[in-house]
C-alpha cells in the first residue's frame, strides 16, 4: 500500500480534512484536562529545516511530546545534507527509523523527492510553493469562532506566495469563495488563479478583495529566500497594506488572520493585529492542535 504523505492539502479528501480538524478540537479540550498523553506513545517524527521556524518546531515538537512520542530536529549544517546528501538517500535512511518526517525547505520539488523515497508519512512544515499546516490552524480558528467555513468570502491580500496557493487549496476543498489581491506581477500564478473559477478570484486592487469579505488574511511581503528583495517589495506591496481603512470595507465583524511572523507596518499595521478583529494567537496556538490531529492521523 502507498504511503498516505501531506504534501498538500490536495493529498486528502474534504471528508478527511474535516475530521482532522474535528479531532484537533478533542485534542485541545483533552490537552486542557490532561488526557492526551500516550496516544503515539513509541512514535518519533523526524524535522528537516532547511528554513528558520518558531511555530513549527515547537508545535510539532510540543506535540509529539504532549502525544508520548518524541521529536528530532534536524539542521542541515547538524546533518550530511550540507555536505550534498541527496533527499531521497537521507529520506529512505530516515524512514528506516523513524514514524514520520516533516521537512521545511525551499523547492516545493524537493519535499517530493523525500515523499518519493521515503517509507513512512512526509509531512509539508512549508516550503516556496505550499504551506499546508497552516491552514490547518487558520481552518481550526475559523471553525472554533464562526463554524463551518463553506460559502465564507475570504480575501487575501499581499503576495501570491505559499500562504496564498494554500488557501487557493483550501477554497477547492472547502468551497469557499476566495479573494486574492496582489500586485500584477505576483500573483500565484495562473494555474493557480484558474484552477478553480467557482472559488477563486484575483483582483489587482485590495479594496475590491475586501469589500464584504468575512475573514481577511495577508502574509509577509518577503518570504523566506527573498530577503534581498526586501526593500523593492515594500515598495510595489504598500498599497496592499492590511490597515483599518482596508478593514473597514470587509464585513463589521470580519476575523483577520496572518500566520506569522508578522510585520508590523509593512503588511498589516499594529492597529489591526493587535486589535480587535485579530485572531493571530489563537490562530497560532491552533498549530499544536491540528498538528497533533494530523500526527495521529498519519501514525495510527
Ligand atoms: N507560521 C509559521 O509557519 O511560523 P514559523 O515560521 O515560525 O514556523
Ligand atoms: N510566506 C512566509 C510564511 C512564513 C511562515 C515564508 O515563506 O517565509
Amino acid at each position: 500500500m502507498s504511503v498516505q504523505h501531506f504534501l498538500s492539502l490536495m493529498d486528502l479528501s474534504p471528508a478527511t480534512l474535516d475530521s482532522i480538524l474535528e479531532r484537533a478540537v478533542e485534542l485541545k479540550e483533552m490537552r486542557q484536562s490532561g488526557t492526551d498523553w500516550g496516544l503515539l506513545a513509541g512514535k518519533t517524527l523526524a524535522m528537516v529545516f532547511d528554513k528558520s521556524s518558531t511555530r513549527t518546531r515547537v508545535s510539532f515538537e510540543a506535540g509529539m511530546a504532549q502525544l508520548g512520542g518524541s521529536a528530532l530536529f534536524l539542521s542541515p549544517d547538524a546533518t550530511q545534507q550540507a555536505r550534498g546528501e541527496p533527499a531521497e538517500d537521507a529520506a529512505r535512511v530516515l524512514s528506516s527509523m523513524v514514524d514520520a518526517i516533516m521537512v521545511r525547505t525551499y523547492a516545493h520539488e524537493t519535499l517530493e523527492s523525500y515523499a518519493q523515497a521515503s517509507s513512512v508519512p512526509v509531512i509539508n512544515g512549508l516550503t516556496d510553493r505550499l504551506h499546508p499546516c497552516q491552514l490547518l490552524a487558520d481552518l481550526l480558528t475559523w471553525r472554533e469562532l464562526r463554524g463551518g467555513i463553506q460559502g465564507t468570502q475570504v480575501a487575501f491580500v499581499g503576495d501570491g506566495n505559499n500562504m496564498c496557493r494554500s488557501y487557493v487549496n483550501a477554497a477547492r476543498q472547502f468551497d469557499f469563495s476566495l479573494r486574492i489581491a496582489t500586485p500584477a506581477d505576483y500573483t500565484p500564478g495562473e494555474e493557480w488563479l484558474n484552477c478553480a473559477p467557482d472559488q477563486v478570484q484575483w483582483h489587482e486592487d485590495p479594496g475590491v478583495a475586501v469589500a464584504d469579505a468575512q475573514l481577511v488574511v495577508t502574509d509577509v511581503w518577503a518570504s523566506m529566500g527573498q530577503e534581498d528583495e526586501h526593500s523593492d517589495r515594500c515598495q510595489v506591496f504598500e498599497p496592499y497594506q492590511v490597515n483599518a481603512e482596508l478593514m473597514a470595507r470587509a464585513t463589521p465583524d470580519a476575523l483577520f488572520m496572518h500566520c506569522l511572523p508578522a510585520h508590523r507596518g509593512e503588511e498589516v499595521t499594529a492597529e489591526v493585529i493587535d486589535g480587535p478583529q485579530s485572531v493571530v494567537w489563537q490562530e497560532a496556538e491552533n498549530r499544536l492542535h491540528a498538528q497533533k490531529a494530523l500526527l495521529e492521523f498519519l501514525l495510527t
